[in-house]
């Protein structure tokens, strides 16, 4: 295992020390928020957005910001490398109780952790993937980026049971998210994506490309798309901050258009690189 420095609850340890108690609220319950927010030569990438997305996150489930935005800057920025690309893993627990149980313990302080990691790009992403469709199993906070995923996981492992990338999921006949991204589909020369709610989780990314689209005149729009309608699409992607935009080029064993990544995809791409290149 990397002996790579983390963060722990105010120390910053090597990786195989850092340890927590059984009785973590993390560990028993699923009892947390996280972020991955990605940094690319030692700045991170939509900082604010991703403070303000854990905000919500962190109230939702009803804990309080253990830090300032300006203390979480200074937590974060030790375990950076400026010389790669890479990604903080941060997540908060309710902390260790004296005993399991379901409420809240009183006066219990959070677990904080934070680990950085390379973003190693999964060879011919950019050639594009393959993903299946599943009936979305998840629960009905997934605006919440909780640490609790095991709806997600399960979604994720189909996919890769079935030789695919990631997994698309459909809500009553709607298309939501992937199981760990969000998606987008060119429908009629548009560009599309499911509106926030509390069906996704509404990705930095997601946002950025939307920016992107607006400020180039490429139409978009947020708006619900059905499966039918994902079947026609001429394009689709799914976009992440630890994998940014890949085209999916297959659902459900049919090709889409012509197998390829789309022109739309081409000139989003490119884009998105100039702006990361623009904020450095
Ligand atoms: N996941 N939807 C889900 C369910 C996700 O898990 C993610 C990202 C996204 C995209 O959000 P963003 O663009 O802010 O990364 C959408 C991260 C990368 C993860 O869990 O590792």
């Amino acid at each position: 295992m990397e002996n790579k420095t983390v963060y722990l609850n105010g120390q910053y340890l090597p990786l195989n020390e850092a340890k927590i108690s059984v009785l973590d609220r993390g560990f028993l319950f699923g009892d947390g928020v996280y972020e991955v927010i990605p940094s690319y030569s030692g700045h991170l990438f939509h900082f604010q957005d991703h403070l303000k997305r854990l905000e919500n996150s962190l109230a939702a489930i009803r804990l309080s910001n253990p830090h300032t935005s300006e203390q979480w800057l200074e937590i974060l920025t030790p375990l950076l490398d400026a010389n790669f690309d890479q990604y903080i893993y941060l997540q908060i627990t309710r902390g260790t109780a004296e005993k399991r149980d379901h409420a809240f313990p009183s006066n219990t302080p959070a677990t904080v952790f934070a680990m950085c990691s390379n973003i190693v790009p999964l060879p011919g992403l950019n050639a594009g993937v393959k993903a299946i469709s599943m009936d979305d199993s998840r629960w009905k906070l997934c605006n919440v980026k909780a640490i609790t995923l095991l709806g997600n996981i399960l979604h994720r492992q189909e996919a890769i049971d079935q030789d695919c990338t990631e997994a698309l999921l459909v809500k009553d006949g709607f298309v939501t998210e992937g199981a760990a991204s969000n998606v987008f589909a060119v429908i009629d020369g548009v560009l599309c994506t499911p509106p926030k709610g509390n069906d996704i989780l509404p990705g930095i990314t997601r946002d950025v490309i939307l920016d992107i689209a607006r400020r180039n005149n490429i139409p978009c729009r947020e708006e619900k798309i059905s499966f039918a309608a994902l079947q026609t699409a001429s394009e689709i992607w799914v976009t992440s901050s630890t994998r940014e935009i890949i085209p999916v080029v297959e659902l459900d064993s049919r090709i889409v258009s012509d197998g390829k990544p789309g022109p739309v995809w081409q000139i989003m791409n490119q884009l998105f690189q100039d702006y990361k290149q623009s904020l450095l």
